[in-house]
């Protein structure tokens, strides 16, 4: 008998982690290696959030909690959806998870049967086909361009949905790509989906807060309000509030789904961890004050990012409205050669030379669903992501 689930062979392990840890092992060996690869913050969780989660161990709130999440932090998270959002929602149609992340998969597991269809824009997280596949449904991928910024139509959408659509997956702003989706476009895309009642919306909106210049965060319910009794809110706190290890995110949609995921969760990891229940309690109640400067910071590095990759040859790159990413394309590189003499045939081959030979790493479209490109996080220091696009220009230089 096969010891390995037969699922698990429809699944890759993270790509993104794959990068992580082959500069870690060059670090190991001695290299100055640049990581480019993390999506997460290099800021500290604030303060105050800190407090709240050594107030919570130390009055003794270490014990289980309901499943889905402590009263405190759904009218938490309802009070934000209000606040933020413009939307009405009850603590019993809110749903808290370890992380983003697990309620996105609660979703899926919940909801999808064999031959389910969900709809992905690429590029996308690298983790929503693997999390649909997992589920027992088949992603169907709809190519944003870079001429668009990246962003879906209307007619595009249109087109890919089917009698099996179950999902339509929204993402914005994007990992891997920065793109935000403004109102209008947005619109166009509810119009559609309102033209197909059998199709719900999952959005996955881990970035609004990092929306920068005058780009304005806007979700699927809240643009069109005919969609909110289909439609699954989601968020979490670990980029805004830099609580990545923290592990709390959270959705919020109609009761019976919200009802389904939990009892996912609970034949699953139970209550996400208390004490980081208390803390995101803060973080949603607590001053935002600190948002506005990491974002100006982040606005710096992006700039500073944008424009040092633009005057690499070969590589072409927009800008962001969002997220700390940037996506640019590697075309003009297809079909050359490094320095050290290895072809740069595919965006992966373009990112294993980068890292042996200019020890910046950083991760590869193709992992991401649209090449060639290449995805760079910029939430590191001004000093390291400098001293990084420098190393990408003398890379590109070289390339004959
Ligand atoms: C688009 C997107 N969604 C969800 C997540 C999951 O976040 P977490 O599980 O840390 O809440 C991430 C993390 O990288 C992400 O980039």
């Amino acid at each position: 008998m096969k010891l390995l689930s037969a699922t698990l062979d429809r699944v890759k392990p993270s790509p993104t982690i794959a990068v992580t840890t082959r500069a870690q092992e060059l670090r190991a060996q001695g290299r100055d290696v640049i990581g480019l690869g993390a999506g997460e913050p290099d800021f500290d969780t604030p303060d105050h959030i800190k407090a709240a989660g050594i107030a919570a161990i130390q009055s003794g709130k270490t014990k289980y909690t309901a499943v889905d999440g402590i009263p405190e932090l759904k009218q938490a998270i309802c009070t934000k959806f209000k606040r933020d959002n413009d939307l009405d929602y009850t603590p019993a149609q809110v749903s808290v998870g370890s992380g983003g992340k697990q309620v996105i998969y609660n979703a899926f597991m919940a909801t999808l049967n064999p031959g389910d269809e969900v709809i992905i824009p690429a590029p996308y997280w690298v983790s929503y086909p693997d999390m649909v596949k997992l589920g027992g449904g088949e992603p169907v991928f709809v190519a944003g361009a870079l001429d668009r910024g990246y962003k879906i139509t209307a007619d595009q959408l249109e087109a890919a949905i089917t009698p099996r659509t179950k999902w339509f997956l929204f993402n914005s702003p994007s990992n891997p790509t920065g793109a935000g989706y403004s109102w209008d476009e947005l619109k166009a895309l509810t119009d559609v989906l309102l033209r197909h009642p059998h199709v719900w919306v999952l959005t996955d909106d881990m970035y609004e807060h990092l929306a920068f210049d005058d780009y304005r965060f806007c979700t699927p319910a809240q643009v069109e309000p005919q969609l909110y009794d289909r439609t699954l809110t989601m968020n979490g706190v670990s980029k805004a509030y830099a609580m990545t290890g923290w592990r709390i995110g959270y959705a919020a949609g109609p009761q019976p789904l919200i009802a389904a995921m939990r009892k996912v969760q609970s034949q699953s990891t139970s209550n996400p961890c208390t004490i980081s229940q208390w803390a995101a309690v803060e973080a949603l109640n607590g001053t935002h004050d600190f948002i506005a400067p990491n974002n100006d910071m982040f606005i710096r590095r992006r700039n500073l990012v944008v424009d040092a990759l633009n005057a690499c040859p070969g590589i072409v790159c927009p800008m962001p409205e969002g997220a700390f990413y940037v996506y640019p394309s590697i075309a003009g590189c297809i079909g050359k050669t490094t320095a050290a003499g290895t072809l740069i045939d595919s965006d992966e081959a373009f990112a294993t030379a980068l890292l042996d030979e200019a020890e910046v790493a950083v991760v590869f479209g193709a992992a991401f669903g649209l090449s060639p490109h290449f995805r760079i996080s910029y939430a590191t220091s001004d000093a390291a992501l400098q001293t990084a696009c420098d190393r990408i220009r003398t890379f590109c230089d070289g390339l004959t």
